[in-house]
């Protein structure tokens, strides 16, 4: 595959460290020294279909590519407020196209697994275009009374336009159940047979065996991918890591004593938000003319399932003007 367009949305509101601590106890000072996170946007009167289909558009226009030329929509999505239709389905008719369309839902590292699938539609010549949205609205689904949990996300849409090409080099997707650490259980209308309904949401989270499992699984799916890919963390301009928290990437960074140039970071900006954070990230670096053809980047990404995945691809796109 080659990424050949990036785009991306954010909600109008930002919500400071300052603002939170007006109505939870907590401060700027606490929140940015353990997770690096300023502020976030987070969705208010705009809808989530509406930030995804910008974000589409953005993307389709950066590629050059007509929504009519698309072969198929896959956006990576945990939740939103359609069960169903799909997100992709309703973003495919916002934007002018009849092509297939599914969401794919790997929690953070979404969007990583929605590029495995996607290279393998390109691969089989099921495929010439793909649109690949991440779209989430992690604010609707966490206790905003919960400390630990609320001041680490954020709201957003990203997305690219993929088309053949031979620039994914190695790609690993992996998962190991745990339901008990990070989950959110959404709520299901009691029938006849099932009583259950007491026990929904919101979103429940571990912090600290999620940043365990966060760095070791990066290493680990990084090592593999530059392994397979017979490149040293030398010929690798970008780290693109998922935006969760910069300790996180930090640790990480001092793992394979690279350099902070290395390893850019907006989770300053717009904390975790999910699945969007690497495509959000790629976007801002194409749009900040920081990419050049040939540099090579690597994308790890990790979150609930446990999910994690990681890949090394060239980038091979003329840098935006
Ligand atoms: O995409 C994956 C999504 N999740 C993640 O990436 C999360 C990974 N984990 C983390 O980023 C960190 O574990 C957190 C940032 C969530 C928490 O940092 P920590 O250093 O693991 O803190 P902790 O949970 O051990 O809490 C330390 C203290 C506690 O107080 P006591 O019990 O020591 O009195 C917490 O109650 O900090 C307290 N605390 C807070 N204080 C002020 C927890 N959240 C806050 C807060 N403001 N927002």
């Amino acid at each position: 595959m080659r990424i050949i367009g990036t785009g991306s949305s954010l909600p109008k509101k930002t919500v400071t460290n300052d603002d939170l601590s007006r109505f939870i106890d907590t401060s700027d000072e606490w929140i940015r020294e353990r997770t690096g996170i300023g502020e976030r946007h987070v969705i208010s009167t705009e809808s989530l279909d509406e930030l995804a289909m910008d974000a589409a558009n953005k993307a389709l226009e950066d590629a050059g590519v007509l929504p009519t030329q698309l072969d198929y929509i896959i956006c990576s999505n945990m939740v939103n407020e359609y069960v169903t239709p799909s997100l992709a389905s309703i973003v495919g008719g916002r934007i002018g196209s009849q092509c297939p369309a599914f969401d794919l839902n790997a929690a953070c590292t979404g969007f990583l697994y929605a590029m495995d699938v996607a290279e393998v539609m390109l691969k089989s010549g099921r495929a010439e275009y793909i649109l690949l949205i991440s779209a989430e609205e992690p604010s609707r689904i966490v206790d905003w009374n919960d400390r630990r949990t609320c001041v680490l996300f954020g709201d957003g849409a990203a997305a690219v336009v993929l088309t053949k090409g031979d620039e994914l080099k190695a790609i690993k997707v992996s998962s190991k159940s745990n339901k008990s650490v990070l989950y959110y259980k959404r709520h299901l209308e009691p029938t006849p047979f099932v009583m259950r309904t007491k026990d929904a949401g919101p979103l429940c989270m571990n912090g600290k065996e999620v940043f365990k499992s966060a760095v070791s699984s990066s290493l680990r799916d990084m090592r593999y991918v530059l392994n397979k890919a017979g490149l040293t963390k030398e010929n690798i301009t970008y780290f693109v890591l998922h935006q969760a928290n910069l300790r996180i990437i930090d640790f990480i960074r001092e793992h394979f004593e690279a350099d902070a140039a290395q390893f850019p970071t907006n989770v300053e900006k717009y904390g975790n938000t999910s699945s969007v954070t690497i495509p959000l990230l790629l976007d801002e670096l194409n749009r900040g003319g920081k990419l050049r053809k040939g540099d090579i980047l690597v994308f790890s990404a990790f979150g609930a399932g446990f999910t994690s995945a990681a890949c090394v691809l060239e980038w091979n796109k003329s840098a935006k003007e």
